[in-house]
């Protein structure tokens, strides 16, 4: 997904622009690009790669009044100067989060009607849309009107229209867009940081809606009548985000976690367990589904394994962008819990409206409190990680399989299925569970592991069970912030055919942390080691032992297999996190990933 921002008002407009884009970059960043109007023309101006390099070009300019700015994720076309926003057609320039789905049978009928387009967007064919609807409308307004019944998909745009040089427009659908009203003007932005620049206040806009700002005021309009949006205060500390003398924000994220879990057992658990009620009592629904992607996705699969070994309840995980397709049994009896670092995702956002439309209960595990799957579900528990700036999540995962352990724990303990002294000693490891992290990243992994796996182009991750969930997360880890191609399975199934890929010195993690079947993933290591694989082992002090089937190994504490899965997320996020640096990665903003995925 990309970042937008738009401006119009008495100050300066291309530093407010600059500065907005700065702040959304954690939303794309493979081009940049401002458009601003000067003595009534429109300016463009953009550059592949970072907002940095945008900078160079443009931060000497003082043109006043309004203008448009964008950080794209390229969804349509490769990220080149041509495909980058603004784009422009036929007098109207627009920035463009989202994807218009119907734009190929648009830029057929447009191109038979003399249009013509530079780019390969389809942000520019909704430019020619609006400007085609406009032309056959008395005001601009109604122009926007008829495009909105016209364009399909998701869109928030920021529009300037030629013909209209004293008034910025925006449209929203199935895109985040809000308006920041300013002292000196109104601003538009994807997300609330770009707004906090200028102002605290702002206007969240709703599907349907269209803005019409002047340097005076805002006007929205939803179906042709005139809305009254409250205007909403931001309090929270926005953190000031910075490295604290970290290389990366990844590895601060890392080192932060253990008081981010401490602070989640104290509201949990603590003196007060304020927030132990915020856990839903399971036993109540028929059916429960999770729903995620990515890491979330592998928090999920984490979530399902404790609460069924542990609270014995069926429990199924789903990828949102596979669920929201495939056929439900959902009632009033059914909780869908959906899990979002960011909140945005758009397919885990379209699942909770499905699974609303069909009278479940919903439940969203989300670390932005205000934003889109929070403000939609019936239920919010805030993981309270903070912001996260790594494109590649770490302190949101381990907030979310902390929580998930909790609800699994709280759910066991709800139906008598643990007893007194076996409560106790849980308890007890949640109140160890922080130092324990502590302890487990200042040990930190063999540089003889990272300095083989930097040099490789292919690994695999192997577990089995809860293992397995780990495996994918540190697959994912590895995958996306050192390029390497990496693939988890499940222990027991390498055997039916991909174990084929195995050569010599093909590095393998390996994790075993379950008692109850260590043998069997031993065996497996057995099997991958016979055929040439460089082995790491990762294992619990509990189930440690001297063999040469592995060539390194790394031995953690064994806790409560409810608490287990956070101490053995450690070492799979330092592994990635040592290897990417190896290899010169841009380990906070590796190529072609967004840190939240507002497109399906
Ligand atoms: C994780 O490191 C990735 N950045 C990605 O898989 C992420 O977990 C996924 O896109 C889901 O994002 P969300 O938690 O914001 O919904």
């Amino acid at each position: 997904m990309c970042g937008m921002i738009g401006y119009i008002g008495k100050k300066p407009v291309v530093p407010i622009l600059l500065k907005g884009l700065q702040s959304l970059e954690y939303r794309g960043y493979d081009s940049a690009g401002i458009a601003y109007m000067k003595d009534q023309n429109v300016q463009i101006m953009k550059e592949v790669g970072k907002v940095n390099n945008l900078k160079k070009h443009c931060q000497h300019l003082t043109a006043t009044k309004m203008g448009l700015g964008h950080t794209r994720w390229a969804t349509h076309g490769v990220a080149n100067q041509v495909n980058a926003h603004p784009q422009r057609n036929s007098g109207v320039t627009i920035v463009h989060n989202g994807i218009i789905e119907n734009y190929e049978l648009w830029k057929q009928k447009l191109l038979e009607k003399g249009y013509q387009f530079q780019s390969d967007t389809d942000t520019e064919v909704a430019c020619a849309v609006i400007s085609e609807a406009i032309k056959q409308s008395s005001t601009i307004l109604e122009g926007l009107e008829i495009a909105q019944t016209q364009l399909e998909g998701s869109y928030a745009f920021g529009i300037i229209v030629d013909q209209d040089p004293n008034h910025l427009y925006a449209m929203k659908q199935n895109s985040p867009l809000i308006v920041g009203v300013c002292p000196d003007g109104y601003l538009i932005a994807s997300d609330i940081p770009a707004v906090l620049t200028n102002t605290n206040e702002y206007q969240i806009l709703e599907d349907g809606d269209i803005a019409i700002l002047s340097e005076q005021r805002v006007t929205i309009y939803n179906q042709g009548i005139e809305q009254t949006k409250n205007i909403q205060t931001f309090t929270e500390e926005i953190d000031q985000v910075t490295k604290d003398g970290y290389e990366h924000y990844m590895r601060k994220e890392i080192q932060e976690q253990p008081a981010i879990v401490a602070s989640l057992v104290s509201e949990y658990l603590g003196d007060q367990q304020s927030h132990w009620s915020d856990l839903p009592d399971l036993t109540a629904y028929q059916k429960i589904d999770i729903v995620a992607c990515g890491s979330a996705w592998h928090a999920g699969m984490i979530g399902k394994m404790l609460i069924e070994r542990y609270a014995k309840i069926p429990v199924q995980c789903y990828i949102a962008s596979e669920y929201r397709y495939q056929p439900h049994f959902l009632d009033s009896n059914s909780l869908v819990i959906v899990i979002s670092q960011s909140g945005e995702t758009a397919d885990t956002l379209a699942s909770l409206t499905l699974a609303k439309q069909q009278q479940a209960k919903t439940l969203a595990i989300v670390n932005v409190a205000r934003s889109s799957i929070a403000r939609a579900a019936d239920q919010v528990i805030l993981t309270k990680a903070g912001c996260e700036i790594a494109v590649a999540t770490t302190k949101a995962f381990m907030a979310q399989i902390t929580i998930l352990s909790l609800l699994a724990f709280k759910t066991a303990k709800l139906q008598g299925l643990l007893s007194e002294k076996e409560i106790r000693q849980i308890e007890e490891d949640y109140k160890t569970l922080p130092l324990l992290l502590e302890a487990c990243i200042y040990q930190g992994v063999d540089q003889a592991v990272v300095k083989h796996l930097a040099t490789k182009e292919h690994a695999f991750y192997l577990g089995r069970q809860i293992d397995y969930a780990l495996a994918l997360e540190g697959a994912l880890k590895l995958k996306e912030i050192s390029y390497i191609h990496c693939e988890a399975y499940a222990a027991g199934e390498l055997k039916h055919g991909t174990i084929s890929l195995i050569e010599q010195e093909t590095p393998v993690i390996c994790i075993v942390t379950d008692p109850a079947i260590a043998s069997k993933t031993i065996s497996n290591l057995k099997e991958v080691k016979a055929r040439g694989s460089y082995n790491f082992l990762i294992v619990t002090d509990q189930l440690n032992f001297e063999s040469d089937v592995y060539q390194d190994k790394l031995i953690l504490p064994s806790l409560n297999p409810l608490l287990q899965p956070m101490i053995t997320t450690i070492p799979l996020q330092l592994l990635a996190y040592q290897v990417a640096k190896e290899r010169f990665c841009d380990i906070d903003q590796p190529r072609n990933l967004a840190k939240s995925v507002t497109v399906e």
